[in-house]
């Protein structure tokens, strides 16, 4: 299989979710990271709530909400503290493999873009934080759609765009539930299994696992 376009996932495929509160880890104190791992729990199953019911509110909002709930769950933080982390949280930090594997990528030709459930502008500003604007063909956000992934229309902004089919796509995500939509669409998806995290959706399989990006570019097109 040739592909001739990369799409890839944001949140935790190309940005560490948990470097907003690993910035700020000493003033939130010791249950630090269940916050944090509570905050993507939450912000998650708010964009699948909000699919099914029909009833939108931009990522941001859901980043803020879910922030609000994990603090909360956790001893609460002060507003400064949360104004900090949600201002990180539009700044967070790229995996160290991002930026040469986007440019591998584009050194043979190919075509590179993000899927994410990120606004514009939150993913506008996370690329220019990270140096990666330069390395995208297209920025794809789910918000004109007025609903998230898992749904199809949202894999299909990616073949609509480059007027491709979904076969020309290496879909590369961490977040293993995202792995069974894309490879369910028809790309090529490959599992960025960066926490070593144990298989699932079997029957809705990646074409590869891999435990970083870093390979990525070697596989071919
Ligand atoms: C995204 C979320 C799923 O970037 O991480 O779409």
């Amino acid at each position: 299989m040739v592909c001739s376009v990369y799409a890839f996932d944001a949140y935790g495929t190309l940005y560490d979710v948990h470097a907003a509160v690993a910035r700020y880890r000493d003033e939130i104190g010791p249950q630090a990271q269940a916050l944090s791992d509570l905050w993507r729990v939450k912000q998650l199953e708010y964009t699948w709530i909000r699919t099914m019911t029909g009833v939108y509110r931009d990522f941001r909002v859901l980043t803020a909400e879910a922030l609000d709930f994990a603090a909360a769950r956790f001893g609460g933080i002060s507003p400064a503290t949360r104004e900090k982390l949600l201002a990180a949280y539009e700044r967070l930090d790229a995996y160290s493999d991002v930026k040469p594997t986007l440019k591998a990528l584009k050194a043979n030709g190919i075509r590179t873009a993000i899927l994410s459930n990120g606004t514009p502008a939150m993913l506008a500003a996370a690329a220019d934080a990270a140096g990666l604007a330069d390395l995208l063909d297209a920025t794809l956000s789910v918000d004109p759609l007025r609903f998230f992934k898992a749904r199809r229309e949202v894999y299909e902004l990616v073949t609509d765009h480059f007027g491709v089919k979904p076969q020309d796509v290496s879909f590369q995500s961490s977040n293993r539930w995202d792995v069974a939509a894309g490879a369910h669409f028809g790309f090529r998806a490959v599992w960025i299994n960066r926490t070593g995290a144990p298989s699932e959706y079997d029957d809705m399989a990646p074409a590869y696992t891999l435990p970083s990006l870093e390979p990525l570019a070697a596989l071919g097109g």
